[in-house]
């Protein structure tokens, strides 16, 4: 645990000088782990790290983030980006391929809004640019609200089963098994915060619009959460987007469909070196 505000770093790999390093950021509720089987698959010469977004795995508390960024009380990703920068910067990373998955791809647009320098190349996966609807706003308050009524993460239990594609529910048992453990090590002022902020994010589409490095967008074919429109959609809205699809795999493709994941996330880098 970190006091200065600066996020928990995983570095799964340090790679070769020169290569621009990896960063990925992990969905909602979970921590870098969901990252652990794409990494194993990726090429071992280039500097791979992992970040635990405010509130969730081994990183300080939203709150306490917001307060050494001086930002106001009200969660925010914005703080997310800020404190991203800060701890890559912290550990003399000035540009990097940053890909998110989902709420990781949220904090990853607003990275590119407020710390364009940093971000050479954009991998957004099962994600969107769009701001929620109210009655999803709603709900988020709704579970932020219940979790800390409750002091425990159970009402985002059942996000183990949706996170997964119908494929992977019926054929992949071991992976609902695999993200409950995960959910149930995060804590509820985390969850809380996470779904504030997330509630709180604004259409970050026209953001896409000024990014001009390579990116990639990629969804899971039956992602329940984040769908093949919702992909299209940033495809359409980036400048130089490749567009990937994992067969059978939902919202989780970093663990049901990990090679196709690191496949496109090695290209996508490679794009940016060749660059
Ligand atoms: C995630 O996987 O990060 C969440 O589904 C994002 C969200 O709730 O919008």
């Amino acid at each position: 645990m970190t006091t200065d505000g600066l996020l928990a770093i995983h570095r799964y790999r340090t790679g070769r000088a020169g290569l621009v390093p990896l960063v990925l950021l992990h969905g909602f509720p979970l921590d870098h782990r969901m990252w652990d089987d794409v990494v194993d698959l990726l090429p071992g010469d280039r500097t791979v790290l992992a970040l635990d977004l405010p509130g969730l795995g081994a990183s300080p508390a939203g709150q306490d983030v917001a307060d050494v960024r001086g930002a106001s009380g009200e969660p925010a990703l914005e703080v997310a980006a800020d404190a991203v920068a800060a701890t890559l910067r912290s550990i003399g990373i000035e540009r990097a391929v940053v890909a998110g998955l989902s709420m990781g791809g949220y904090v990853a647009m607003a990275l590119v809004e407020r710390h364009p320098e940093l971000v050479a190349g954009l991998g957004l996966l099962d994600t969107k640019s769009t701001a929620d609807p109210d009655a999803v706003r709603a709900n988020r308050h709704r579970i932020a609200d219940a979790v800390l009524a409750e002091g425990n993460v159970d009402e985002v239990l059942g996000m183990s089963r949706a996170l997964l594609g119908e494929t992977s529910r019926v054929q992949r048992a071991d992976l609902i098994g695999r993200l409950e453990l995960w959910i149930r090590a995060q804590g509820p002022a985390g969850v809380a915060w996470s779904q504030r902020a997330m509630a709180a994010r604004p259409d970050r589409t026209q953001v896409l619009a000024g990014f001009g490095g390579p990116a990639l967008v990629l969804v899971g074919r039956e992602d329940e959460l984040a769908s093949l429109a919702d992909a299209e959609h940033l495809r359409a809205a980036l400048p130089a987007a490749d567009l990937v699809v994992v067969p059978r795999a939902g919202h989780m493709t970093s663990i049901e469909g990990p090679e196709p994941v690191a496949a496109a996330l090695d290209a996508l880098a490679l794009r940016v070196d060749a660059g």
